[in-house]
């Protein structure tokens, strides 16, 4: 079938168009139709092709992905070796390969392009007359894999150079080195996907990139979005050529090709230094990895002369570096050690936080030895073990992060790592509430990782709102040892104070004022003074209003919790964890008692038809409860339902027992007792009358 001459020229006209726009989005990142228009023009191209097919070109921008997964990576050997740069790691590195520069050229000033050294991997690429023909990783430098079909579906790498004029045009044979890198964002994109997938993920986006360029099938290379920037030239054949490295940068910039935004010439070795700590700056705003600058003579004949002298001093031998070209690397963020040890510091909101010890390594500049492992749920995501090997990252300022273990790596009997059942600061119970990817120290008031913290809330306005005391007179009374809970500041004196720094007599005065003032207070301010975790304002009052009574809500059973609003499970998890440390009552019990805190408060006026009624006004409210032989209910469920009713029951007698509840078979040492310590008897019938009354008034709470 023969092509209309129509058709033809219409499919040549496409591919220009699509080429154009390609470039205008990929390479100059600056499109000048909409995606839609883009897409419109692709599908009419590929409608044609469809059509007649004897008008598909290889160079057709339909033609990127195309064709089955390879078999295997075929070997391209390069016409000149990709050679690799040397490093310099501080400014007299990058000052002696300067001077070795000018000795070399007899000059006192050489002009540099810089340029950005980027963090993927080397790729060269084959022009002949124009037309994309091979592609190939840098291998050992001499040989290296023809990814030819990779690369083509990188959208900002032409698959035809843009045709300028005559003398403007490209060389017959065009080699151009470049770097394959993948943004942040694409990176990211890959390893949540991997992550969803139950796929590796990479630890970085160099090897990411690599694993995505070295796909057997470009397909999945395509879907990757890798990006490219060319930094040079390879074998050139056939063309008048340029005089310097910049210009031949900007040449094949004007072809299609991507080049850096970033390259630029600079003076001498003040000027290279300049560029230097100016990227340090704008690293962080660009969008791929860059580990250091490199610089180049940019003028072609000296780079020759430069080439020439150092073969001579070595006798011929290769030369794997170039002598006119220095890598400036910024200083590693990543690195490889191994876990020591893990232990878990307290923060002053009571957070634990594991911190991996490290085996000393060099990173971003810095020894390092200790890395955070955030959380329990990281160290499970991560699957870090003490023993294992991993990456660590340093990025700015921060505390270094572990960012991946090498499972390959983990020696034999490495320990996993387990969340301590105490914190290690106060040896209070540590609790991890459910669903909470943070543990917490439930010792608050009296961790002494979390004194500053708890004292400054005990204090505040909306607590027990003692004032004068702000948060820097606290910081200074916990430091100087004078306090160390919310009580010892009920025990402050005069003489105290005034010695402090800045605090004059009648500060001191005053403050002790507030604090006496403090001391009459309500029950919700109190509550909420605690610091309980999740325990606000709202709640402290709810809980206030419920229970009527301190005691009642520190004996509370989660069963008693739950009803009331604004409860939940985790909320009321924080509460028994809190109330169940004998620390945290201790310093409770010191607030109240009548030497030390002397705290009081109303009692709140118990509100109509709740729950909240049967516990504060039952006649078992408060009291303490042991219940003895066998009774028509199971034991537990008795013991629900007294301690809803504000019940606390213990099971041995002593002194403070008010009541003994008497079934079948009751135990003779628990009578024994009964007259002495003045117990009050409560029988099978007596007690079924105290629930009955509570069942009653449920029903009438839950209907009503
Ligand atoms: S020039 C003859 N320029 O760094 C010089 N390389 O260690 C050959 N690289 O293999 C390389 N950015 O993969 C050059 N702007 C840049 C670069 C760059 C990254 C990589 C490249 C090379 C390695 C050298």
């Amino acid at each position: 079938m023969t092509v209309p001459a129509s058709d033809r020229e219409r499919a040549e006209r496409l591919r220009r168009a699509l080429e154009h726009h390609n470039r205008r989005y990929y390479v100059l990142d600056d499109p000048e139709i909409p995606d839609a228009e883009y897409d419109r023009l692709l599908r009419e191209l590929q409608t044609l092709e469809a059509d007649y097919p004897e008008l598909v070109t290889p160079d057709s921008p339909t033609q990127r992905v195309g064709g089955e997964p390879l078999a295997s990576f075929a070997e391209v050997e390069h016409r000149l070796p990709m050679l690799s740069l040397s490093n310099a790691f501080d400014e007299q590195a990058l000052r002696d390969f300067d001077r070795r520069v000018r000795e070399g050229l007899a000059t006192d000033r050489v002009r540099y392009s810089a340029e950005p050294k980027l963090d993927g991997l080397a790729i060269s690429l084959c022009y002949e007359n124009g037309t994309l023909v091979r592609a190939a990783t840098r291998g050992d430098g001499h040989r290296g894999e023809e990814v030819t079909a990779q690369v083509r579906t990188i959208q900002s790498v032409p698959l035809r150079l843009r045709d300028l004029e005559r003398e403007a045009r490209w060389p017959a044979l065009l080699e151009v080195r470049g770097e394959v890198f993948l943004t942040y964002e694409r990176f990211a994109a890959i390893n949540a996907r991997a992550q969803r997938d139950g796929a590796k993920v990479f630890a970085n986006p160099r090897n990411a990139a690599a694993g995505s360029l070295r796909q057997l099938d470009p397909r999945v290379t395509a879907a990757r979005g890798l990006s490219l920037f060319c930094y040079g030239l390879g074998a050139v054949e056939g063309a008048p050529w340029s005089e310097s490295h910049s210009d031949s940068l900007a040449r094949i910039a004007a072809w299609g090709l991507p080049v850096s935004p970033e390259q630029q010439c600079v003076e001498g070795v003040e000027g290279c230094i300049a560029y230097y700590a100016a990227m340090a700056e704008r690293r962080e705003q660009l969008a791929y990895a860059i580990d250091g600058v490199v610089f180049k003579v940019d003028v072609f004949a000296q780079q020759r002369l430069l080439t020439e002298k150092a073969q001579k001093r070595r006798k011929g031998a290769e030369n794997r570096n170039p002598a006119w070209a220095i890598a400036f690397k910024y200083p590693a963020e990543e690195a490889l050690t191994t876990v020591e040890a893990v232990e878990f510091q307290v923060g002053r909101t009571g957070a634990l936080t594991p911190v991996a010890r490290l085996a000393p390594v060099a990173l971003a500049g810095a020894t390092v030895s200790n890395a955070t492992l955030h959380n329990m749920d990281e160290i499970e995501r991560k699957d870090v073990h003490v023993g294992d090997t991993v990456y660590v990252r340093r990025a700015g300022d921060v505390i270094p992060d572990v960012v991946r273990v090498l499972p390959e790596r983990r020696p034999a009997g490495a320990e996993p790592i387990a969340l301590p059942a105490h914190c290690p600061v106060c040896h209070s119970d540590v609790l991890r509430a459910e669903g909470e990817a943070v543990a917490r120290c439930t010792g608050g008031l009296f961790c002494a990782a979390q004194r500053k913290e708890a004292i400054k809330h005990f204090a505040s306005r909306r607590a027990l709102d003692i004032e004068g005391l702000g948060d820097k007179l606290v910081e200074q009374l916990v430091e100087c040892g004078l306090v160390a809970d919310p009580a010892d500041l009920y025990g402050l004196t005069l003489e105290q104070l005034s010695g402090l720094e800045r605090m004059g007599k009648k500060s001191a005065a005053n403050l002790l004022a507030a604090l006496d003032r403090s001391r009459q207070t309500t029950l919700a301010r109190f509550i909420y003074a605690l610091g309980i975790r999740e325990v606000g304002e709202a709640t402290a009052q709810a809980l206030a209003a419920h229970f009527c009574d301190l005691d009642a809500l520190i004996e509370a059973p989660e069963s008693a919790l739950l009803p009331i609003e604004g409860i939940g499970p985790v909320v009321a998890a924080h509460i028994q964890a809190f109330f169940s440390q004998p620390h945290n009552l201790e310093v409770i019990d010191k607030l109240r008692s009548p030497a030390l805190g002397a705290i009081t408060w109303e009692r709140p006026a118990a509100p109509e038809d709740d729950g909240a009624t049967v516990a504060a006004t039952s006649p078992l409210s408060g009291k303490t409860v042991v219940i003895t032989g066998t009774l028509d209910r199971p034991r537990d469920e008795i013991k629900a339902r007294l301690e809803a009713l504000g019940a606390k029951v213990t099971t041995s007698l002593s002194r403070k027992t008010d009541v003994l509840i008497v079934g079948a078979k009751p135990g003779d040492n628990k009578l024994k007792h009964v007259e002495e310590f003045g117990v009050e008897i409560v029988n099978g019938e007596r007690l079924a009358e105290l629930l009955g009354a509570w069942d009653a008034r449920d029903h009438a709470g839950s209907d009503g």
